[in-house]
C-alpha cells in the first residue's frame, strides 16, 4: 500500500483527521487504523461517549449546531455520517432524513470550515453504488456512467454535490461504496441470520448483482486516499470479483456449513414487507473497481470466498 505518497513527513506528523459518523462500522475501523499509525483522530457525533478514548465533539445538523472546537488543528475531514439507508422503511420523513443527514451536515461543515478559515488537505466523503441504480443488469457500471433517477441514486447525487463544494478549498475524494461486509455490523449479519437458522435462500431471481467490499479493504482504502494526494474525484469502492445474490447466499451457507433447501424468496413478499426499500435488495448492477486498481490500490480480499473465510473462520 502506498502510504504518504505526495505528503511530506511533517505533514503526516501534524495530520489530524476529523471523522463524522466515526462511531459506525466504517468509521470505527478507520479510527483504529489511524490510531495504530499514531495519527490524531477526533469524531463529530450526536452522542459524546467514544470507545476509542479520543476527543469527541457534539453536533446537531438539524439545529445547525456544531462544537467549533472540533476543527482545532484539523487537516483532513472524512464525512461518513448519515441515517442508516436500510435501517427503517422509506417513509417520506425517513427519506428526508437519509438525504439531509448527509447533505445538510456536509453543508454545515463547509460553512464552519470557511468561517473559521480551517486549512484542509482533503475532504473525503462516502457515497454509494446506489448512484447507478440497476437498470441494466448486463452493464458493468464505471465512474463515467450517469446517475439513475430513483430515490437512492438521487440521494447519492446530492451527497456527492455536497462534497464537491469543498473543491474550492481542498482536494476532494468520493468513494461510491458497495455493501461493506463485516461480522457483527452492516448487511452481512442480517443476511447470515436466516442462513444460520436454516431458513436462508436467495432473494427474488437471485441474479441481481451484489457489489461488496470487505471492511478491511474499505478502511484501508480511506487511508490510501487520505495519504495519497494523487487520488481526486470519484472512485467505485467494490471488490474485483462480481457476484450475484444467489452466489452470495450459497457462499455464506458453505462457509457457515449450512444447507440451503428453500426456494427463492419471491420479490412480491419483500415488496410487501419492505415497500420501496425492497428495491435495494431486489435490484443490483455490476460495478467496476478498475479505476481504483489502475491507481494501484490492492485489495486484500478479491473473492467472496476469501472475504467470508476471513470474517467467519479466523
Ligand atoms: N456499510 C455499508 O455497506 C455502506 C455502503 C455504502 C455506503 N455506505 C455509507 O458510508 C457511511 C458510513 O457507513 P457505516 O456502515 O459506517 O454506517 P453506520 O455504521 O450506520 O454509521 C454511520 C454513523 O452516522 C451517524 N449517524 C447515524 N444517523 C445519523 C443522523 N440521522 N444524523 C447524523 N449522523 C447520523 C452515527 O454516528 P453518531 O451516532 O456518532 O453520530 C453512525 O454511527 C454511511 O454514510 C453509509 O451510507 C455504507
Amino acid at each position: 500500500m502506498l502510504y504518504f505518497v505526495g505528503l511530506k513527513i511533517e505533514e503526516v506528523y501534524f495530520m489530524k483527521v476529523l471523522i463524522t459518523g466515526g462511531s459506525g462500522l466504517i468509521g470505527s475501523r478507520i479510527t483504529e487504523l489511524l490510531l495504530a499509525k499514531n495519527i490524531k483522530v477526533v469524531h463529530l457525533t450526536r452522542a459524546l461517549n467514544s470507545k476509542f478514548g479520543i476527543k469527541t465533539f457534539k453536533w446537531d445538523w438539524e439545529k445547525k449546531e456544531i462544537d467549533e472546537r472540533c476543527f482545532e488543528g484539523v487537516t483532513d475531514i472524512i464525512h461518513l455520517a448519515g441515517a442508516g439507508i436500510a435501517d427503517k422503511p422509506w417513509t417520506m420523513a425517513r427519506k428526508h432524513e437519509i438525504i439531509q443527514s448527509r447533505v445538510f451536515s456536509a453543508n454545515l461543515i463547509f460553512e464552519k470550515v470557511q468561517k473559521l478559515g480551517v486549512k484542509l488537505n482533503s475532504y473525503i466523503s462516502a457515497s454509494g453504488i446506489g448512484y447507478y441504480g440497476a437498470v441494466d443488469s448486463t452493464n458493468i457500471y464505471t465512474e463515467k456512467d450517469d446517475s439513475y433517477n430513483d430515490f437512492i441514486a438521487k440521494s447519492c447525487v446530492y451527497w456527492e454535490r455536497s462534497a464537491d463544494q469543498f473543491e474550492s478549498i481542498t482536494r476532494v475524494v468520493k468513494l461510491r461504496t458497495g455493501v461493506v461486509l463485516a461480522k457483527d455490523k452492516g448487511a452481512l449479519p442480517k443476511i447470515s441470520k436466516t442462513i444460520k437458522l436454516g431458513i436462508g435462500s436467495p432473494i427474488g431471481t437471485g441474479k441481481q448483482a451484489f457489489p461488496w467490499i470487505h471492511i478491511d479493504d474499505i478502511a484501508n482504502l480511506y487511508l490510501e486516499v487520505l495519504f495519497n494526494t494523487e487520488y481526486k474525484g470519484v472512485y467505485n469502492a467494490v471488490a474485483p470479483s462480481q457476484i450475484d445474490n444467489a452466489s452470495l447466499t450459497i457462499a455464506i451457507a458453505k462457509v457457515l456449513k449450512k444447507k440451503l433447501f428453500l426456494p427463492n424468496v419471491p420479490a412480491f413478499v419483500l415488496k410487501f414487507i419492505y415497500g420501496e426499500l425492497a428495491d435495494l435488495i431486489l435490484n443490483g448492477g455490476m460495478v467496476s473497481p478498475e479505476k481504483l486498481q489502475n491507481k494501484g490500490f490492492k485489495f486484500k480480499f478479491n473473492t467472496i470466498e476469501e472475504a467470508l473465510v476471513d470474517i467467519y473462520q479466523k
